[in-house]
């Protein structure tokens, strides 16, 4: 039986749903009808934005939910799929959900071989990212994983040396964002899916297969986001998954055999934006 959620990372539900439980509801059946593991959590629930506070920002940046943990060190949350659900009663939004198939996008150029890109993460991690002794590097930011993997100068602000740097706001616009993909030879435009959700309308994609963001505001309470995953998933488990992510980037030597997690020889060092970097991320709708 055809089952989207597995072949292209997203099922759109037009519903109307009218009540947000209900919309839930049909989420968790999709999870399950995809056989997609083990039952999963609810770990995060979100209104998008808050009500009673300010509209959203006009754009929000790529990222995965929670994070990607390059260099997990501690059972830890991940988010495997993440739910949206337009709220019935309010007016139609112009904003759209940007989906980025990572598979799709990361294809279209050569990258180096697993063993390298582990050392790449580890070492912006330290230099560049948010590397938490407690927490280990986890990244949210899209655009920062490619940074990390490419291994070249880092031009993105780095956490380490602005403590007072918020995770998202790399970019100042999307044509910013687009420009920074577009220079290492990845092209958005040429995969991105743009989704427009109408009231009562439900989303479901795999938060590790497609990154995702915004382009247009949101009025306060416009959007509900459920997010399914693991509370506290054990390490070798998260780094299953980190490889699998990693295995959509297409080596430049084939056939290489993986090689156990490399040690980093590193001393690990308090990383005060790691919280602050992961926190922000569970927030973005
Ligand atoms: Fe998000």
């Amino acid at each position: 039986m055809e089952d989207p959620l597995r072949n292209v990372g997203f099922v759109r539900m037009r519903g109307p749903f009218f009540a947000r439980e209900d919309a839930w509801n049909a989420a968790r059946a999709v999870l399950e009808q995809a056989s997609v593991g083990p039952r999963l959590a609810v770990i995060g629930d979100f209104v998008i934005p808050p009500l009673n506070g300010p509209p959203s920002r006009e754009f929000q940046t790529l990222h995965l939910d929670f994070g990607l943990p390059l260099v997990p060190v501690v059972p830890a949350e991940v988010a495997r799929f993440t739910a949206l659900y337009a709220t019935a009663d309010t007016a139609p939004s112009d904003a759209v959900t940007r989906l980025v198939p990572i598979r799709a996008l990361v294809a279209r150029r050569r990258w180096a071989d697993r063993d390298e890109l582990l050392r790449r993460f580890a070492s912006y991690g330290c230099s560049h990212g948010a590397w938490d002794n407690s927490a280990g590097y986890v990244e949210g930011s899209f655009a920062r994983i490619i940074e990390a993997a490419l291994g070249e100068p880092p031009v993105l602000p780095s956490v380490k040396t602005h403590p007072e740097f918020l995770c998202g706001t790399e970019f100042t616009s999307l044509a910013a964002e687009a420009e920074f993909f577009a220079h290492r030879d990845l092209h958005l435009d040429s995969v991105q899916i743009e989704v427009c959700l109408r009231p009562g309308e439900l989303l479901i994609f795999d938060n590790l297969a497609l990154a995702h963001g915004r382009r247009g505001t949101r009025r306060p309470g416009e959007l509900n986001q459920r997010v399914f995953g693991h509370p506290a998933l054990p390490v070798e488990d998260q780094l299953q998954l980190r490889d699998q992510v990693l295995e959509a980037f297409p080596p430049s030597l084939r056939g290489r055999k993986a090689t156990p997690e490399p040690a980093t020889g590193r001393t690990l060092r308090p990383g005060a934006g790691a919280a602050r970097q992961v926190v922000a991320d569970k927030a973005v709708p």
